[in-house]
């Protein structure tokens, strides 16, 4: 089949192909579904992430790092899973003293900037309409646009002065999982390079870990959740990040009304909804006092509460202990949808790429 092109006064254009070097990732093993497939490619390819970051992304890293530094502001553009992984994002470079902070694609015409302001747009796909829209009006008065991406010549990509690859391969399955663990992963590498004690090489095998050590324990607990209709999950400071990635997963894959919360919130209101055999997931490392409150509060209402890591595993180093619970929550999605006999890869209603506003 031949394919022309013509530009606006019916002229043929002459364009040159571009062939695309994508490698899809042949892991030993046969898999019932895209979506469980990609959870158990993370190890590697968070490991080629890494590797890549290091040696032939090296000076767009460094770029990402001077434009960072150099910037008054930063603001993180994005939609879906990748907002959930540039909040993790924009609160590492909080923590580091950056004025940084992510803003919803849809809703980014509040935002405030200036000449002097980063945009890092970051989308799996580099096709999502709500972040190309707000690009195309940002780019000619912010700072620079950066962006992460997993599709290399993506159309993000082509509109940003540059650009880092998560290297995640394609990713088939609507719901994001190896995309999500390595974009949090590029934002953790260029915090540890930034300052931030993060133990980055430890990750890989620790997601290997994860998954492995979980896979029976979410079995069983897939099957107590797959008649809930409502699910809460509940974390703190990075961990609720955390907890809006587990519960949009629940959403989109297991059909489940998975809500996310800030575990301090749960007496401004929610609380309200907790009762005997409400199921909550909590996630509860040993370096946060406070949330263990909020599981008091849920559990002296009768609320059935899962810990992660008392009821998994899940390494409790900072920062990454996030990233580990998120791994426990694509599990404990997929294996839910399982036990419900949902398309899984394919969930209703949705796409895997949203190009239309
Ligand atoms: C995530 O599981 C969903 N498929 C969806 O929220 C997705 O993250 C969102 O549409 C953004 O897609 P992008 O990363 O390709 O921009």
């Amino acid at each position: 089949m031949e394919v022309k092109f013509f530009n606006k006064r019916g002229e043929e254009v002459k364009k040159k192909p571009l062939k695309l070097k994508w490698v899809d990732f042949d892991i030993k093993k046969e898999f019932e579904h895209f979506m469980i497939k990609e959870i158990y490619e993370q190890p590697l390819v968070s490991k080629i992430l890494i590797d890549s970051l290091k040696t032939e992304q090296s000076d767009i890293v460094n770029k990402f790092l001077d434009e960072i530094e150099k910037a008054n502001k930063i603001v993180f553009i994005a939609a879906g899973s990748s907002y959930h992984s540039s909040l993790m994002g924009s609160r590492l470079l909080r923590e580091l003293g950056y004025e940084a902070y992510s803003v919803l694609a849809s809703e980014y015409k509040d935002m405030k900037y200036d000449k002097n302001t980063l945009i890092i747009a970051v989308s799996q796909s580099g096709e999502t309409m709500d972040v190309i829209l707000a690009l195309k009006d940002l780019k000619e008065r912010a700072k620079k646009v950066l962006s992460v991406v997993n599709v290399p010549y993506s159309t993000i990509q082509r509109i940003s002065d540059s650009s880092l690859e998560i290297k995640a391969g394609p990713e088939k399955c609507v719901a994001a999982t190896k995309t999500y663990t390595n974009q949090v992963i590029a934002f953790l590498y260029l915090a540890n390079r930034l300052g931030m004690k993060v133990n980055v090489e430890e990750i890989p095998d620790e997601i290997n870990r994860t998954i492995n050590m979980n896979e029976e324990r979410v079995k069983e607990i897939a099957r107590d959740l797959k008649e809930e209709r409502d699910i809460f999950i509940i974390g703190r400071g990075i961990n609720y990040y955390s907890s809006l990635e587990i519960s949009l997963k629940l959403k989109e894959i297991s059909y489940i009304h998975a809500e996310a919360l800030a575990g301090g919130e749960l007496k401004h209101g929610t609380l309200a909804l907790i009762e005997k055999g409400t199921k909550v997931l909590a996630l509860n490392p040993s370096w946060d006092i406070d949330i263990k409150t909020n599981i008091e509060e849920v559990a002296s209402r009768g609320g059935v509460v899962y810990e992660i890591p008392k009821d998994f595993y899940a390494k409790e180093s900072y920062p990454n202990f996030s990233l580990y619970s998120v791994i426990v929550g694509q599990l404990l999605t997929y294996y839910t949808a399982r036990e419900k006999g949902l398309p899984i890869d394919y969930p209703r209603n949705l796409a895997k790429s949203v190009t239309v506003k």
